[in-house]
């Protein structure tokens, strides 16, 4: 297209339907004339099955030198115990969300025809690196009726005014603008008042922004029953880990979820996935919806400063209005290059 040098991506395909997704999501983007150079990494269930590997440093500074990483979805198939919990989540997940210090998770919905939230529009800013994610904690007495564990939860003055930096940005730029905090404040006392407070110093910079708070339980109630109230969630790691799974059920399902990972001080690639995960059941049927993978490689084109082909590729995903169910990977893909 322009002379400009291609993008370089690493792509994570990961497990189960992940390879899949990432594929279409990457014909998607070469079918709209952004020119991409890709470096796979084989990383995941698979990979530490066969090997032991998940994540060393000197593979997470290579990921740091992309323009961006693409993921797919990693971990093992439900039911299989071979891989301790924590070991993927931690070891390479999250192990990349704090080093590349992606500390915004990005998550825009949109309410699909028939689903229970059609026609909602709104965003969780999720804060990604901090919250009971940190890892604060540990365990005495370890197996006996004395034993003690404790999981704490972090939260800094730095860390929460970045994340609500961004979402004010993000919430400004609506044709109505408004944010709304979700936490607990009434019962997470100290974490809840230093949230409160940054929104409400945040705020006084972004007087055309209507500001709002929900209890996290209330927006549970408030996302099914009454999801065009939202325009920008903000919210902790935890609650909006939580958060996010329900409004990709009220949207439509987790199929169609994108995510973005962002480091938007550009010090480490942000890293793009899907909210969904690996689904080992349909791997191979050619009936995985790589709806949210498009999203999310559309998500990647708009930080890579590729406006105009983000928007057509969000426009396909928006316009299709194709059974998934019935026309299966190959057909969703086919559908999307015709509208491209
Ligand atoms: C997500 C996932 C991750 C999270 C897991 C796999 C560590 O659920 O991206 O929402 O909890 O953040
Ligand atoms: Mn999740």
């Amino acid at each position: 297209m322009s002379s400009a040098p291609p993008h370089r991506v690493a792509v994570i395909g990961g497990d189960g339907i992940g390879p899949e997704v990432t594929a279409a999501a990457l014909e998607v983007i070469r079918a709209a004339g952004v020119e991409i150079e890709t470096t796979p990494f084989d990383l995941g269930a698979a990979r530490y099955l066969r090997d032991g590997f998940v994540l060393d440093d000197q593979t997470l500074e290579e990921l740091r030198g992309f323009d961006s990483i693409l993921l797919g979805a990693v971990g093992p198939a439900i039911g299989d115990t071979r891989i301790p919990g924590g070991v993927l989540e931690r070891g390479l997940l999250l192990k990349m969300r704090f080093g590349l210090d992606l500390y915004i998770n990005y998550r825009p919905f949109r309410g699909v025809e028939g689903s229970i939230g059609e026609g909602c529009e709104f965003a969780i800013v999720r804060e990604n690196t901090e919250g009971p994610y940190a890892g604060e904690g540990g365990v005495l007495r370890h197996g006996t009726p004395h034993e003690v564990a404790t999981q704490g939860s972090v939260n800094t003055r730095f860390g929460v005014e970045r994340c609500v930096r961004y979402a004010f940005e993000r919430a400004v730029r609506l044709s109505r603008p408004r944010l709304t905090l979700v936490h607990k404040t009434n019962v997470l006392t100290f974490a809840g008042e230093l949230w409160s407070r940054v929104v409400r110093e945040v705020g006084v910079e972004y007087p055309h922004v209507e500001v709002d708070y929900n209890h996290v339980d209330a927006a549970c109630i408030y996302l099914v029953e009454d999801p065009q109230r939202y325009g920008v969630i903000v919210t902790d790691n935890l609650f909006g880990d939580i958060l996010s799974d329900l409004a990709g059920a009220v949207s439509g399902g987790i199929g169609f979820a994108a995510s973005a990972n962002l480091n938007p001080q550009r010090t480490g690639a942000s890293l793009f996935e899907p909210v969904h995960g690996a689904a080992h059941d349909i791997v191979g049927t050619g009936r995985a919806n790589p709806l949210a993978a498009v999203s999310s490689a559309a998500l990647m084109l708009e930080h890579l400063g590729e406006d105009e082909a983000a928007a057509r590729i969000a426009r396909a995903v928006q316009d299709f209005n194709g059974d998934v169910a019935k026309l299966g990977t190959a057909g969703v893909i086919q559908e999307l290059l015709e509208r491209l």
